[in-house]
């Protein structure tokens, strides 16, 4: 059960869903179900086009992720992950503040999810 609040310039408003536990779904494809633009292409870690930053609302939650390589590399290549994040990633298991949302799967945790999209839309 988490509940996922979507804010972006390119939104009038925040718009929170209801993901259903066990639904081991992406933020990338729970945003598409719910009608939510983040922009994306690849929908394989390899563009960056789903450049989104997370925050865990739940301080006390178990924040251990699974932080691919390919998620990792291309992080790195947009300048969205500090040689800090890609450490506590990788001994601690905390989730960097960037992510991509087509590599990025829901947990029972809510959080906060922000991107920039397309400012042009309504
Ligand atoms: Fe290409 Fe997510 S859509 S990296």
């Amino acid at each position: 059960m988490a509940n996922i609040t979507f804010s972006s310039p390119s939104m009038a408003r925040d718009v929170t869903v209801y993901a259903v536990a066990g639904d081991r779904g992406t933020v990338l494809a729970i945003a598409k179900a719910n009608k939510i633009p983040i922009p994306f292409d690849c929908q394989d870690g390899e563009c960056g086009s789903c450049l989104i930053e997370v925050k865990h609302l739940d301080p006390l939650a178990r924040h251990a992720i699974a932080l691919t390589e390919k998620e990792k590399e291309m992080l790195k290549q947009l300048g969205k992950i500090t040689k800090k994040e890609i450490v506590d990633a990788e001994v601690n298991d905390m989730p960097p503040r960037h992510r991509l949302a087509c590599q990025c799967f829901v947990r029972h945790e809510d959080i906060l999810v922000s991107f920039e999209g397309d400012k042009s839309l309504p």
